[in-house]
């Protein structure tokens, strides 16, 4: 376990922009950063982060939290690995307690093959470097193939040996459970003994975003063409071949810097571009490209350059990917090479600066690119043009942005030389046939819903949400958080009896009054934060925003979050509407201290005469029915007092 010293070391150090940044493309907006939210799928930013207050939040999805919290959620690791991340990324040394045996079991499934899968790596690439058969047979191929020392141990390059189940069965001696081996597909079984899948194969390990190894791809060195060049893992929990890129680890951050992704084929491809100096690019490893995959890619940049073999099927390929790419907003250059070439051969037979300079020249928009392909079949017959053109103009309909859609538009109407209205009217048919289609899939009805009643629908809800018990105990919490260091203030008199008026801390105000007269929050959030209000009350301490951003209690922080940035601002303007609401709140502030207390005073006292009420239907001594009617009558006068000094605050 790890020392709560050091817990709070790593808490001081960590930057929510940095470690987010590793993963998102942020942009700066005022004192925040905004970006596309890796939790859930958009295409304009709603997902914030200020490095101020050390949290992000997304105004889309609600996801909120500290740096912990994002790597908990976005890469899936445990509290103490998201520790020992941040550790290591701000050199922080770990003091650790042992782990118990409780621990150890808790560890979850998912670990368990994260773990075994940077244990085989490592085995692999030991194998590669140092046993006899891995340096006569593995790494002799590799630098046959041209990969300099640096190469493959920046890729993590390995051999898996020969011989039946050696790998297998040194994991099972190191503790590794056999059912993990087969999860993820580093043994198979065969009448309940167990071998190696990638025996006498080269290995390319696969890394997540945040460099951990999840799968392996692993290539034959024989020549035998029934034996399958590449064993991929299978699909396990940790590996989803759909939603990762080979090589996106080691590409991220010079994608950011381009601000563009070069898409191949093959782990081969890429690790060549490496070595040739072009380092952003990820390959998505003889998959076609996924949806998934091509968001993965926007979080980095919204500029995709595919790169493929200039062979029947890497057009092939090529052409479904353009599709796809343009479907989901992004721009695409597309490289062909040179028949029988690939970006791997390529990079091999030129000299690094040449590589660069083809893959520049020769980067051709979608249009250029399928227009001078299909060209060379259709010739001059006006029908096949005719046929081209529908064919240019159905991925253009694709485009969801009518800007870009328009500059495609002009830009086929000069290559094919055809009126531009022509092309308009072809592709407005063609979204129209769209549309009509994905409102068939849902219903129509369902339709008309989204299409008309939504904003209403909305808005009718925040209504009534905020008549409802819950919402004024979370806003009388929000505001002993916002403000219950600040200072109101009130009328008072003097030692001559003289009206004078003298400041007076919020948080004061508010425990002291609750307290006197024994008022409870029902929402368990809410009485939990009120709780340790108390005690910083009662401590002379101040509100500290941090410590609720950073609370164990996952329903404190997020609650924590939600009160103290989504206020009035669901749109990604977070920064200014925040800045404009805060400063005509502190403004008001006296006027929504007593709002917000009054509010709930009257809910706790409406609750007080509804429960005496039921007490008094059901007493049948007189004596005591008289104590209920006073006890009701007392209670509604008091309600009646607070309701008036309500409508005061409230009109004044
Ligand atoms: N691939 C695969 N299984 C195969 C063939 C290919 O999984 N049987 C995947 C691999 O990810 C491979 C990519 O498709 O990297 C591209 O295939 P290919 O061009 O045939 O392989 P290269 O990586 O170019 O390998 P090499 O250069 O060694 O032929
Ligand atoms: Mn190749």
């Amino acid at each position: 376990m790890i020392t709560p010293d050091t817990v709070s070391k790593i808490f001081e150090t960590a930057r929510i922009d940095e470690v987010v940044g590793e993963f998102v493309k942020l942009k700066r907006r005022g004192v925040n950063l905004v970006g596309l939210c890796p939790f859930h799928d958009e295409k304009t930013p709603s997902f914030s982060v200020s490095p101020a207050r050390g949290i992000y939040k997304c105004f889309g999805c609600g996801k909120g939290g500290n740096a912990v919290n994002f790597l908990m959620e976005h890469e899936h690791y445990t509290y103490p690995e998201a520790l020992q991340y941040l550790a290591k990324k701000y050199n922080i040394e770990i003091e650790e307690k042992q782990l118990t045996e409780e621990d150890q079991k808790e560890q979850s499934e998912k670990e368990a093959l994260f773990l075994l899968s940077s244990f085989a790596q490592k085995y692999f690439h030991e194998a590669l470097i140092q046993s006899e058969e891995g340096k006569s047979v593995g790494l002799s191929y590799f630098k046959e193939r041209g990969y300099n020392k640096e190469t493959i141990i920046k890729f993590g390059l390995g051999y898996c040996p020969g011989k039946w189940d050696e790998f297998t069965n040194y994991a099972l001696k190191n503790g590794y459970k056999r059912d993990h081996l087969l999860k993820t597909s580093l043994s198979k079984s065969k009448d309940h003994q167990l071998y190696d899948t990638f025996r006498g194969r080269v290995i390319f390990p696969i890394h997540n975003l945040s460099g951990r190894v999840l799968g392996f791809g692993a290539r034959t060195l024989s020549a035998d063409p029934k034996k399958p060049k590449y064993i991929n893992s299978a699909e396990s929990e940790i590996y989803h071949k759909s939603k990762i890129l080979y090589g996106i680890y080691f590409a991220k951050s010079s994608i950011i810097s381009n601000d563009n992704c070069y898409i191949t084929e093959g782990y081969t491809d890429v690790i060549s571009l490496h070595q040739a100096g072009i380092e952003n690019v990820v390959a998505s490893s003889g998959t076609s490209l996924t949806v998934d995959q091509i968001r993965l890619i926007r979080r980095y940049t919204n500029n995709i350059t595919l790169l493929f073999d200039g062979d029947p099927a890497g057009v092939k390929a090529a052409f479904r990917g353009i599709d796809l790419i343009l479907e989901q907003g992004l721009n695409i250059k597309l490289v062909l090479f040179p028949q029988g070439e690939d970006p791997d051969s390529y990079s091999r037979n030129n000299r690094p600066a040449d590589v660069l300079d083809f893959v520049n020249k020769n980067a051709n928009d979608f249009i250029s690119f399928k227009t001078n392909l299909l060209l060379e079949e259709t010739g001059d017959d006006p029908v096949k043009k005719a046929g081209l053109i529908k064919e240019i103009a159905s991925t253009i309909a694709l485009v969801p942005d009518n800007i870009a859609r328009t500059l495609y538009i002009q830009r086929c109407s000069e290559l094919m030389n055809i009126e531009e209205k022509w092309l308009f009217a072809e592709i407005n048919k063609t979204r129209r046939q769209k549309f009509q289609k994905e409102k068939m899939k849902k219903s129509a009805e369902e339709q008309e819903m989204v299409e008309t009643t939504f904003s209403d629908e909305k808005h009718e809800v925040d209504l009534q949400a905020s008549e409802s018990p819950e919402f004024k105990e979370k806003e009388l919490v929000r505001i002993m958080l916002a403000y219950g260091n600040k200072e109101i203030m009130l009328d008072a008199v003097n030692e001559d009896n003289r009206p004078v008026t003298v400041p007076y801390n919020v948080l004061k105000i508010l425990v002291e009054d609750i307290e006197s007269e024994n008022l409870e929050f029902e929402t368990p959030v809410c009485r939990k934060i009120f709780e340790e209000l108390k005690t910083t009350y009662y401590d002379q301490l101040e509100v500290s925003e941090q410590h609720f951003f950073n609370h164990d209690d996952e329903n404190v922080r997020q609650l924590a979050i939600e009160l103290l940035t989504s206020k009035y601002n669901l749109s990604a303007n977070w920064e200014n509407k925040q800045k404009i609401y805060v400063s005509s709140e502190e403004d008001n502030l006296k006027k929504i201290v007593f709002e917000v207390l009054y509010n709930f005073k009257l809910l706790k006292l409406d609750k007080m005469i509804y429960e005496n009420q039921e007490k008094l239907k059901k007493e049948k001594d007189n004596e005591k029915i008289i104590d209920y009617i006073k006890v009701d009558k007392d209670l509604k006068e008091k309600r009646s007092h607070f309701a008036n000094e309500l409508s005061r605050v409230v009109l004044k």
